[in-house]
C-alpha cells in the first residue's frame, strides 16, 4: 500500500501533502504530535575543552569549559547534528533515516539503514557511553566518552557494528546511533569532541524505528527514545556537554519517555522538547508505551517549515530507498494529532520539573 502511494505522489510533484495512509490513530492516546516554531535566535554554551584531570580525582574546578555560541534559523539548535538515543527495556527492530539532498528538495533518500539480526548496517552506527574499556577514552574529570557498543548492547566493542545485534536493550542500559562517519579534522564536528565521536544527521531529517517498550521486573526502570544535539555525546552525554535542559541549552527532544515517579503512568510515553527557547511538550496527552506489539515512530525534523513531528505508524517497508517530499509533508501536517507552538519559553508540559532527573541518572 504505501509503495503505491509514493508512486502516486510523484505524479504531484510541487503539489500539497498527500496524506500517508499508515498513521496510527488510537482512542485514548497521542499518536500525531508537531512542534512549530522550533527554531530561534538565541545562544548555547558549546564545550570548547574538556580537561582530563590527573588521577585519582579531579582538581580542577574548571574541566568543562564553554563559549557561548550565538545560532539562528529555522529549527535551530536542531539543524545541527543530531543523534537519537534508546533506554532499555526495548526491543528495536529496524531503523531507518532520510534526508533530502537539500531543504526544498522533492525526495529524501534513505541515508542511514539497519535491520535487527543483520550483520550488516549502512551508515549507522550504534554508540554507548562506556568510553575507556574496548574503545573511546575515560578521563577523571570528564568520565566516559562515547564507545561503540558490543553485540549485545551492555558493554562497549573495539570496532563499530562489530557483530550482529539481535535489538534486546537490556533495562538500564543505552545505546544511540550516530553515522559511520567519524569526526577528524578532514571532516570536522562542532564543538569539543573525543574518544570514538561520529557524525549524527544534520539539517532536515526523518527517523523511522520499530520498537517495543516491555515492563521490565523492576518498575523503576523505564524506557525512553530521545534525540540530542550530537555535541552532547561528543563530550560526556552524563557530565560535561552543552544539554543544559532550557537556559543554554542546545537541543534535546524527548521523542517518546516513559516517567517514574509518583503520579506518572507506566503505559503512557511523553514528548518535550528542550532548547535556548526553554522547553514544551505533550503536556497532559501522551503516546501509548508499545509493552506488546511493536509500533512505529517517525520523527521529521524539518528546516523548511521550522517544524518537528512524531507520528506513530501502522507500518513502514524499510526497504524503500526514498520518500516524496508530499508524504514527508503529509506526515507533518497529519490531522487528528497535537500542534504545540515552541514560540516562546512557555511551560506545557508539567510532568516533571524541568530540571528533572530522568535520564539524568548517570551524572558524573
Ligand atoms: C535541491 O535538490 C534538488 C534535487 O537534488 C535539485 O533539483 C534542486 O536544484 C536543489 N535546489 C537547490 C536550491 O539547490
Ligand atoms: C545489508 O547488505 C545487503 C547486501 O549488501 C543490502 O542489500 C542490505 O540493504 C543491507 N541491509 C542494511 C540494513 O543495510
Ligand atoms: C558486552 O559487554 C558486556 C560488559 O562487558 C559483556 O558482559 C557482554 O558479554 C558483551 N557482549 C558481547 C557480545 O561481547
Ligand atoms: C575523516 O572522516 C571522513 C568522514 O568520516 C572519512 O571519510 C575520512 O576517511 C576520515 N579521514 C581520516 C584521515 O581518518
Amino acid at each position: 500500500m504505501f509503495s503505491a502511494l509514493v508512486a502516486a505522489s510523484t505524479l504531484l510533484v510541487g503539489a500539497n501533502a498527500l496524506t500517508p495512509n499508515n498513521i496510527m490513530r488510537r482512542d485514548n492516546a497521542l499518536t500525531s504530535l508537531k512542534y512549530t516554531t522550533v527554531g530561534g535566535s538565541g545562544s548555547y554554551n558549546k564545550v570548547t575543552d574538556l580537561v582530563a584531570g590527573e588521577w585519582p580525582s579531579c582538581t580542577v574546578s574548571d574541566y568543562c569549559q564553554t563559549e557561548s555560541t550565538t545560532v539562528s534559523g529555522n529549527l535551530a539548535p536542531f539543524d545541527d547534528d543530531i543523534t537519537v538515543a534508546f533506554r532499555g527495556p526495548m526491543t528495536i527492530s529496524n531503523i531507518a533515516v532520510y534526508q533530502p539532498s537539500n531543504t526544498s528538495a522533492s525526495t529524501w533518500s534513505q541515508v542511514s539503514g539497519w535491520t535487527a539480526g543483520s550483520s550488516n548496517s549502512t551508515n549507522l552506527v550504534f554508540m554507548n557511553n562506556d568510553g575507556g574499556g574496548l574503545s573511546g577514552e575515560w578521563s577523571v574529570c570528564g568520565g566516559a566518552s562515547q564507545s561503540y557498543a558490543n553485540g549485545t548492547w551492555d558493554g562497549s566493542a573495539a570496532s563499530p557494528m562489530d557483530s550482529v545485534m539481535d535489538g534486546t536493550l537490556p533495562a538500564g542500559q543505552e545505546v544511540n546511533i550516530v553515522t559511520a562517519q567519524t569526526c577528524n579534522d578532514t571532516s570536522t564536528c562542532d564543538g569539543f569532541t573525543r574518544g570514538t565521536s561520529n557524525h549524527g544527521w544534520s539539517d532536515s531529517k526523518m527517523f523511522v524505528m520499530t520498537v517495543t517498550m516491555p515492563d521490565s521486573s523492576d518498575a523503576s526502570q523505564v524506557p525512553a527514545i530521545w534525540a540530542l544535539n550530537a555535541q552532547v555525546v561528543w563530550s560526556a552525554q552524563y557530565g560535561c556537554n552543552c544539554r543544559n535542559e532550557g537556559a543554554q541549552g542546545c537541543g534535546e527532544l524527548d521523542i517518546a519517555e516513559v516517567l517514574y515517579g509518583s503520579g506518572d503512568d507506566p503505559t503512557a510515553a511523553i514528548s518535550e522538547i528542550y532548547s535556548f527557547k526553554g522547553a514544551t511538550g505533550s503536556g497532559s496527552s501522551a503516546f501509548a508505551r508499545p509493552v506488546d506489539t511493536p509500533t512505529t515512530f517517525a520523527v521529521v525534523f524539518d528546516v523548511q517549515t521550522d517544524s518537528i513531528s512524531i507520528n506513530e505508524l501502522t507500518d513502514w517497508d524499510y526497504t524503500q530507498t526514498a520518500v516524496t517530499r508530499s508524504i514527508v509533508s503529509g506526515y507533518l501536517d497529519a490531522s487528528g494529532g497535537e500542534t504545540v507552538s515552541f514560540s516562546s519559553n512557555t511551560r506545557r508540559a508539567d510532568k516533571r520539573s524541568i530540571f528533572g532527573a530522568h535520564h539524568r541518572r548517570r551524572n558524573h
